[in-house]
């Protein structure tokens, strides 16, 4: 961790900014101190940009014995699931659902809930992620336009200005951190845009690669949903759609004059069992995944109230990014976001050194027991590949992942280049 980072000032920051939400500590859901400590088995290190290494703490909770999900005691879980979700993106009043499925169901509640047919939507396309966001909106009927941005590079603001001056549109996507370039947008400078010209226009951010790894500040910046999963930055095993939507995106889905097309996907059905789980008793619609509610209540009370504040986890993702960044370009290896402000944190994408592919690099990491991820936007796939830093990876600095990604990456490009002499 960055020792330059003055540690109590960001504790006294975040302990101020808390202060005005309703922080219920968590007391951890099965007593650990009375049974066997558990530490999960030695294997190969995931640094991928999702899913991510997860702690012993947050495994173990997703070995809870079986619970009914009417329990009382499952209600309480998974209400402070909700409030600490809120927390994390420091908002007052957002709604969160908390839903069996993968990131992708949050485009679909999207879709389903906030736009009728023919309603307009722009997406702001920076990689792969984008297109399949706009591909889900065109799904549910919505007519979309795009603005796409260079490969590793964001849409112009003044850009984003003159589309939503040329019409109106319902609302904006823009995807945070798209993990198939890890191109970092601006979202509070998006929001502000559509603020100003277009302020009926819903912000929706697609953030599955950024909560927890990036700050959010939903409220005060005018985000009204925020779309994530469990197994990024949320450092959760896969499977729980999270999805965050502001009172005025709720009023917006109580103020349709067509019914939602979407079963599973409908707010009709999860808003009142999600009011219900937050006032601590259970109601159902559709059975919750209750051992991920356990394990993602162990990941979030590490968050929201470990030993490492909130904004010491955002300064710690920083400070790794920059180191690996750093160490990669000092090898060679050029990184594929066009400027500093428009990279990532959570992840670095970086191109291979001239003469060098994919072959040459990932499967000599995995022999080093580091597994990495190959290219996925289609423009430059064979190109580069993808190296996730997040979570536990990164706010853990005594497992040495990162330098161990650099060491194990330092030795593949030696011996990679030695096999081409
Ligand atoms: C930016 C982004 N959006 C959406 C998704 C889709 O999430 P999932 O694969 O959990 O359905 C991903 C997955 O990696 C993502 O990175």
């Amino acid at each position: 961790m960055n020792p330059n980072i003055s540690f109590k000032r960001s504790l006294r920051l975040s302990q101020a900014r808390f202060r005005f939400f309703v922080l219920q500590k968590s007391p951890p859901a099965r007593n650990m101190s009375t049974e066997h400590k558990f530490v999960q088995a030695p294997h190969k290190l995931l640094v991928i940009p999702g899913p991510i290494e997860v702690t012993d703490e947050v495994l173990y909770a997703n070995a809870h014995p079986s619970m009914s999900h009417m329990s009382p005691d499952f209600a309480s879980v998974f209400g402070n699931c909700i409030r600490m979700t809120r927390n994390i993106l420091y908002s007052k009043d957002a709604q969160p659902f908390l839903i069996a499925g993968s990131g992708t169901l949050g485009w679909d509640q999207v879709s389903a809930n906030l736009l009728e047919p023919n309603e307009n939507a722009l997406v702001l396309n920076c990689g792969y992620f984008a297109d399949s966001f706009a591909d889900c909106l065109q799904t549910y009927g919505a007519k979309v336009d795009q603005l796409k941005a260079e490969v590793g590079g964001t849409v112009k603001e003044s850009d984003i200005e003159v589309a939503l001056k040329s019409k109106k549109y319902k609302l904006i996507t823009v995807t945070h951190v798209d993990t198939s370039t890890a191109v970092l947008s601006n979202i509070k400078g998006v929001a502000e845009v559509v603020r100003k010209v277009s302020p009926d226009t819903l912000v929706v951010v697609d953030a599955v690669c950024s909560v927890a790894s990036e700050e959010i500040q939903m409220d005060s910046w005018g985000i009204d949903v925020v779309v994530t999963a469990s197994q990024k930055g949320l450092g959760t095993p896969p499977g729980l759609s999270i999805l965050v939507a502001s009172q005025k995106a709720i009023k917006v889905f109580e103020n349709r004059s067509t019914p939602v097309r979407a079963y599973y996907a409908s707010w009709k059905k999860w808003l009142p069992i999600m009011k219900a789980y937050e006032g601590n008793s259970a109601a159902y619609f559709a059975t919750p995944p209750v051992n991920l509610i356990y394990a993602y209540h162990a990941s979030l009370a590490q968050i929201t109230q470990g030993s490492v504040s909130l904004e010491e986890r955002f300064a710690a993702h920083k400070d790794a990014s920059r180191r690996f960044k750093k160490a990669a370009e000092e090898l060679g290896f050029k990184g594929v976001p066009l400027s500093e402000n428009a990279s990532a944190n959570g992840m670095t994408a970086l191109y291979y050194p001239d003469g060098l592919v994919a072959s040459d690099i990932i499967p000599r990491l995995l022999k080093k027991d580091i597994v990495v991820a190959g290219g996925l936007h289609a423009s430059i796939k064979d190109k580069y590949f993808r190296v996730g830093h997040m979570g536990v990876t990164v706010v853990d600095p005594k497992r040495g992942d990162i330098d161990n990604v650099i060491n194990a990456l330092t030795e593949t490009l030696r011996e990679a280049k030695a096999t081409k002499v």
